[in-house]
């Protein structure tokens, strides 16, 4: 089974959760930090001292390498272990990887006892922690997994781990009971969208290895997640017979760069030959790229060699609307309502942005944003996006976190990048009072001000599973009310004069 990898930053309670964890489940405990303490014979305050920090580094890198290697482990890691890429996607390659996070001051209250950190013996700690705090946040954001555990007792991080675990590891459906609050971010949202689409979808790293598959991937083509994980993805399922236009097709792929076609016959265990054709986009995280494969199966006899598409410029178009309608349907899979706001959302936006002449590039645009606004509500726990009674507040933060969780996806999908400004500002109000920024009035992209009127417009006059919907009249008068506090007044009436007239 993987390994439980923990990393957080020092005072977050990795050593004690992992030591328990390992106890309780009966995985080894592996602590990176004893590793390299026994190599070096030496205590790591003393490798720093002597040797600094470079080299503490590299013997670190080593270390991770190695342990790595093996599974079922607990494997508990040093707080800069993430900055180097390669030792975290060695980690997450046979691991899930599991963040403790806490804020500055719970963090100095848990360290202040360890008078030997060189941290603390600075004029200001809490300054120190919290610099060091930020300049981390992008390397532990790579986790798959992130718990903040300010004010928690460790008893019940334990318990969040371990939901994790069985959620995870033993591949349960669903949302994982128990993972309330904000406790789980990205990966999880992540990987619901992967999980969500309905076609076959391996992710693959620069080196052409597999490092994701969803479940339909393993159903489609008969394999288990050991059979084609870390290898490459041409070994894992292409006929040998294939192989050597396969390998030119990974090529080209990298020096593309974009999104692109190919077809190409697949073989694996006890299925015989199918042909799929797959739809291939890069994936771009900072400096390293993945490239998202979606394959659908074709129903042209069968082929023995692979084929790549040279697109046009109209057909890339094509296929980006292909790819971009996928993820919406993967987004949209467990709460089909967003489906239909979003697509009239759409309408209402378009109309608007017509009327007041936004160019064509910035109105296809926003009908792009309009139609992803809400995806990352798929990683907001069901019990909260339906919830009829008012949210509390970490029910809310939770909730906020969808405008951020739609723009980190559009963040990675070059051609869906230009919405971004667009899908994290569609809550930000008129009068500052939105999220995540507050920020106001013009400084808000038009774009999202636009956005905003038509989700508003729409939330209103739609049945909700919540409540009934608003007559026009009534959606009107509210939004007469809403002028200047939540939307953009000259928008507005822009807008409402066009509900007036029976545009819609
Ligand atoms: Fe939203």
């Amino acid at each position: 089974m993987k390994n439980i990898v923990l990393v957080g930053f020092m005072g977050s309670g990795k050593t004690e959760i992992a030591k328990a964890l390992a106890h309780d489940t009966g995985k080894e405990y592996v602590s990176v930090d004893n590793l390299i303490e026994i190599r070096e014979d030496k205590l790591i305050s003393d490798i720093f001292r002597d040797e600094g920090e470079e080299y503490f580094r590299t013997v670190e890198r080593e270390v991770v390498k190695e342990v790595s290697a093996k599974l079922d482990q607990v494997i508990d890691t040093g707080g800069g272990v993430v900055l180097n890429r390669q030792n975290m996607k060695d980690l997450r390659r046979t691991g899930v990887v599991i963040c403790l996070w806490a804020d500055v001051d719970a963090i100095y209250d848990r360290t202040k006892e360890y008078a030997h950190r060189p941290l603390l013996e600075v004029d200001d700690p809490r300054k120190m922690i919290r610099e060091l705090l930020e300049y981390r946040r992008p390397y532990y954001k790579k986790a798959n997994y992130h718990i903040d555990t300010t004010g928690l007792d460790l008893t019940i991080v334990l318990d969040r781990v371990k939901n994790i675990m069985r959620n995870r590891l033993e591949g349960r459906q669903g949302r994982g009971r128990g993972l309330e609050e904000n406790t789980v971010l990205w990966g999880y949202f992540s990987e619901r969208l992967l999980q969500n689409i309905k076609y076959p979808v391996m992710l693959v790293d620069n080196e052409g290895q597999v490092v994701f598959v969803n479940k339909k991937y393993l159903t489609a083509f008969s394999l288990l997640e050991n059979d084609i994980m870390n290898r490459s993805w041409i070994n894992g399922i292409i006929p040998e017979s294939a192989r050597g236009d396969a390998w030119k097709i990974n090529k080209e792929m990298k020096r593309k760069n974009r999104l692109f076609k190919f077809d190409m016959p697949v073989v694996a265990s006890g299925v015989s030959g199918k042909y799929i054709s797959w739809l291939v986009v890069p994936i771009k995280e900072e400096k390293t790229v993945f490239y998202m494969f979606v394959g659908r199966e074709k129903e042209d006899p069968v082929d023995s060699s692979a084929k790549s598409h040279t697109l046009s410029s109209k057909e890339l178009h094509a296929a980006h609307l292909e790819m971009m309608g996928i993820l919406f349907d993967a987004g949209m899979r467990s709460e089909p309502w967003v489906a239909e706001h979003s697509a009239r959302v759409k309408t209402f936006a378009a109309s608007l942005a017509k009327k007041i002449k936004l160019s064509k590039v910035k109105t296809e645009r926003l009908k792009v944003a309009a139609l992803l606004h809400d995806i990352g509500k798929l990683g907001v726990e069901e019990s909260i996006l339906f919830k009829k009674e008012q949210l509390t507040k970490n029910e809310f933060r939770q909730m906020k976190m969808h405008s951020y969780w739609g723009a980190e996806m559009a963040r990675l999908i070059y051609f869906l990048r230009k919405t971004i400004p667009i899908i994290v500002n569609h809550h930000e109000n008129f009068d500052g009072s939105g999220y995540p920024k507050g920020r106001k009035g013009w400084r808000i992209p038009l774009e999202a001000r636009i956005l905003s009127i038509a989700d508003i417009y729409e939330a209103l006059t739609a049945d909700r599973p919540y409540r009934e919907k608003f007559s026009i009249d009534e959606a009107v008068a509210i939004m007469e009310n809403e002028k200047g506090h939540k939307i953009d007044p000259r928008l507005t009436d822009i807008f409402l004069d066009m509900v007036r007239k029976g545009v819609f």
